[in-house]
This record gives structure tokens, C-alpha cells and sequence, in this order.
């Protein structure tokens, strides 16, 4: 049998990035227009279409049996009176949970049930999020520094962002 062979990566929190970097995920304002509610802001901003937030995956087999991470780094700001904040996604798989560890700044985690039941937590430095199964979740930066935070989820849980874009949150 050939195993998987045990890997680090390092944070580097001077420059915010992970080492090595993974796959590396930019989400600019283009990429995410829908999200925001106040159109005047969104033209605006989309002059300089700034990067909302960016996330580092860690190369991991896509298998149920493997555990995928990554640092998620959202940047402070805000579009109208809107914060920056993620896309946000139910898992594809859907009854897979996820850990969040809030390493830096300030956040809000929203998260809604197909129900559209709804709980909001808060992230602050030291922060052990549990986002149970079935939950969809989004992060927001409320704070004045990067929000920086480790997740930790199955390792064919998969994102399906469809349902999220298409409807209106909070
Ligand atoms: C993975 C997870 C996080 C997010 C990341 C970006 O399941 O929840 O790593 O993928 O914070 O957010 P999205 O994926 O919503 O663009
Ligand atoms: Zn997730």
C-alpha cells in the first residue's frame, strides 16, 4: 500500500500566507458582486475591485478518510455599510461538519440550516467554531485587521456555493 506521507505547513504571520502555499484562492469584489446589497457602493468600489479575501488550501486527497485545512484570511473594509466577508457555502456533502480557529482579528460566523434556522458566533483570537453538519457558513470581518482563522473539515466534504448566490441572506 502506498501511504500518504505526513506533511507542515507554517503560517507566516508577518506576510500572511501559508508555507508552502497550496492552492491559493483570491476572491475579488468582481467575484462576488451578488453578495452585496447596495448597488451605488458596488460600482464604486469595483473601480479599484479590491481583494475581499483570500484562502490557502493545503494539498489533501479528496477523501473521506483525509482531513482538508486551510487559512482563510478576510480583509478588513467594508462595501456601503456592508463588511468584507466570504462567499459562503454549504458543504456538497452535506452532513460534514467543520472546525474553525480564529488565529487574528475580529469576525462574525453566520450560519444557516436548509430551514433557514440561523446562529451567529463570534471569532476573536483563540475562537473554537463548531459548524455542526447541514449548516451553510460565512465569515465577516467586523474588525480593523485581517481576519485570519484555521479550518479543518472531511476530506470529500466539497463547497456549493450555487445555493447561497442565488439567495438573500440576513
Ligand atoms: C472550507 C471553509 C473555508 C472557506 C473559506 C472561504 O470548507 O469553510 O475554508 O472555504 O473561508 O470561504 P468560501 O469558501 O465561502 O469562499
Ligand atoms: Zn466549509
Amino acid at each position: 500500500m502506498r501511504y500518504f506521507k505526513p506533511i507542515n505547513s507554517n503560517i507566516d504571520f508577518k506576510k500572511i500566507k501559508l508555507q508552502p502555499e497550496g492552492e491559493v484562492i483570491i476572491r475579488k469584489l468582481s467575484d462576488m458582486v451578488d453578495m452585496y446589497q447596495n448597488q451605488e457602493a458596488i460600482k464604486e468600489t469595483l473601480k479599484e475591485n479590491p481583494i475581499i479575501y483570500k484562502f490557502y488550501n493545503v494539498k489533501i486527497p479528496e477523501d473521506k478518510g483525509h482531513l482538508q485545512h486551510c487559512i482563510s484570511i478576510v480583509y478588513p473594509g467594508k462595501i456601503g455599510g456592508e463588511y468584507y466577508m466570504t462567499k459562503g457555502h454549504f458543504h456538497k456533502i452535506k452532513d460534514t461538519a467543520e472546525i474553525y480557529l480564529t488565529l487574528k482579528g475580529r469576525g462574525k460566523l453566520v450560519m444557516q440550516t436548509p430551514d433557514n434556522e440561523c446562529k451567529i458566533l463570534e471569532m476573536k483570537e483563540g475562537s473554537i467554531s463548531y459548524i455542526p453538519p447541514y449548516w451553510a457558513h460565512r465569515t465577516i470581518n467586523i474588525g480593523k485587521e485581517p481576519l485570519i482563522f484555521f479550518g479543518v473539515y472531511r476530506g470529500d466534504a466539497g463547497h456549493n456555493y450555487g445555493i447561497i448566490e442565488k439567495k438573500v441572506w440576513l
